[in-house]
């Protein structure tokens, strides 16, 4: 046979849509070539054999017998599904969207338990382009006819509401037909118009099949076929090019895991300003931090006004000074380490954190006392880091800086606090200049000991 020279258009001038009445219930081991030949000795060379995978999977005894009881062969139905699925793409209530070993994403794995007895589930034929190729061979050998050959299967589509009929197997035809480069009447160019015809013809075979299982074969009559190298596999989107990867419960899922590890130390900023609710949305996330005895200890200082923030960093930065120079470092090593801090004049803006412990018990010694405070130090840590977590979840960058710990009394009276709220650093936040990306986590055993 040779190979045909691309038509410019898919569509037919002309369509019938036959269907194969007559046909057996089919069982394993069946021969379907030889039914179809008996119900349709009228076969031409040209027309398209559509046949539903029930009655494929049927004949070639892709069968499992299950209870009939329907809690139970609801339960082997769903491990027949994990069995026969390689990756799960979403879960949706009780459904499962798997992709198969042949690539196919669809519910459930394909595994299907209608048109078929109550003691019997049915999996799609292992391999359907062979089974096309083999029907194929097969009508030709006995009835001299070249045909094509389509194994469809009734698939949800995504955004869409309502199932359509799809190919999982072909043989003899084009099952894709581009429009790469081709201009249309008014001289657009058409880039990216690509048809799945094999779905097309799967889809409109179905509307004289039905659904009810008295026709599983109809003949699509009119179009042009004959392509050998083709099959349902090319209409497969490779994974790495699908859009619609995720679900959404698997979006979600990997948002929470990835929320940690996209949090990191960012001390370059853009100039675009912090939204002010971003900014009270990461503040709300950050106060459900854990902490003793049911308090709310922390309070996150937000520096709107800049005159304020600037006199308070000079303040804090005149204090560093006079511990450097009693230290005995040189100006120049005093400069450097001056010039670190920078980054709370320049930062579009800073957040000071403060732990207020008046819900801390008090003890009559002093060594419960320390730990008491130990306690509510913690506790303001995980806020914090809650705070920097909160943050990068609203794609905002921050860093931690320790200073106002350092400077605490320069804080309280810079900002008129009572001397009960302790500084926790300040947080640098501000869109960061590359894109925040998750890290890898770390090998748990660098830090996990176990006893
Ligand atoms: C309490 C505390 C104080 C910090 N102080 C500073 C600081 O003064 N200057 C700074 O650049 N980074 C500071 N950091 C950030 C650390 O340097 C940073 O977390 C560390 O290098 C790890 O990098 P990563 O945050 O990107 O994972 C501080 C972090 C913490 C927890």
């Amino acid at each position: 046979m040779t190979e045909h020279a691309e038509p410019a258009d898919h569509a037919a001038a002309k369509l019938e849509i036959l269907p194969v009445p007559g046909l057996p219930e089919f069982r394993p081991g069946d021969d379907l070539t030889g039914a179809i030949v008996k119900a349709a000795p009228w076969l031409r060379s040209g027309d398209v054999v559509v046949v539903t995978s029930k009655v494929v999977s049927k004949a070639e005894g892709r069968l499992l017998t299950v209870p009939s009881d329907p809690e139970a062969r609801d339960a082997a139905r769903r491990a027949a599904v994990e069995q026969e699925a390689v990756t799960v793409v979403a879960r949706i209530a009780r459904s499962m969207i798997t992709q198969n070993r042949l690539g196919i994403v669809q519910a459930a794995s394909g595994v299907d338990a209608s048109n078929v007895a109550a003691d019997q589930i049915a999996l799609l034929p292992s391999d359907p382009d062979a089974s096309a190729l083999a029907l194929r061979n097969g009508l030709r050998e006995r009835l001299g006819v070249e045909v094509a050959v389509v194994i469809t299967d009734t698939m949800g589509r995504a955004w869409r509401v309502g199932q359509t009929d799809a190919a999982i197997g072909a043989s003899g035809l084009s099952v894709l037909h581009s429009y790469q480069g081709q201009v249309d009447r008014q001289g657009n160019e058409l880039a990216v118009t690509e048809v799945a015809v094999a779905d097309e013809i799967a889809a409109a075979a179905d509307l004289v099949k039905g659904k009810l299982g008295a026709t599983p074969v109809a003949i699509v009559r009119g179009l042009e076929i004959g392509d050998e190298r083709s099959t349902a596999r090319d209409l497969i989107r490779p994974v790495e090019e699908d859009l619609f990867r995720l679900g959404t419960n698997e979006s979600i899922a990997q948002g929470r895991r990835e929320a940690v590890l996209v949090r990191r130390s960012v001390r370059e900023f853009a100039e675009e300003p912090v939204a002010e609710e971003a900014l009270r949305a990461a503040v709300g996330a950050a106060l459900t931090a854990p902490a003793p005895h049911h308090t709310r200890p922390i309070r996150f200082a937000w520096l709107r006004n800049r005159p304020q923030r600037i006199k308070l960093l000079e303040a804090m930065r005149d204090a560093w000074r006079a511990d450097l120079v009693a230290d005995g470092f040189t100006e120049e090593q005093i400069g450097k380490r001056l010039r670190r801090g920078e980054i709370l004049f320049t930062a579009p803006e800073v957040v000071v954190p403060f732990l207020l412990a008046d819900g801390a018990h008090t003890y009559p010694d002093e060594r419960r006392n320390a730990h008491e405070r130990t306690m509510f130090t913690v506790a303001g840590g995980a806020a914090v880091q809650a705070l920097l977590v909160a943050l990068a979840a609203e794609k905002l960058g921050s860093c931690w800086i320790g200073s106002t710990i350092f400077a605490a009394d320069t804080v309280r009276q810079t900002l008129g606090l009572e001397p009960d709220w302790q500084p926790l650093g300040a947080v640098a936040i501000g869109h960061p200049k590359a894109e925040l990306a998750p890290r890898p986590p770390r090998d748990p055993d660098e830090g996990l000991v176990e006893f």
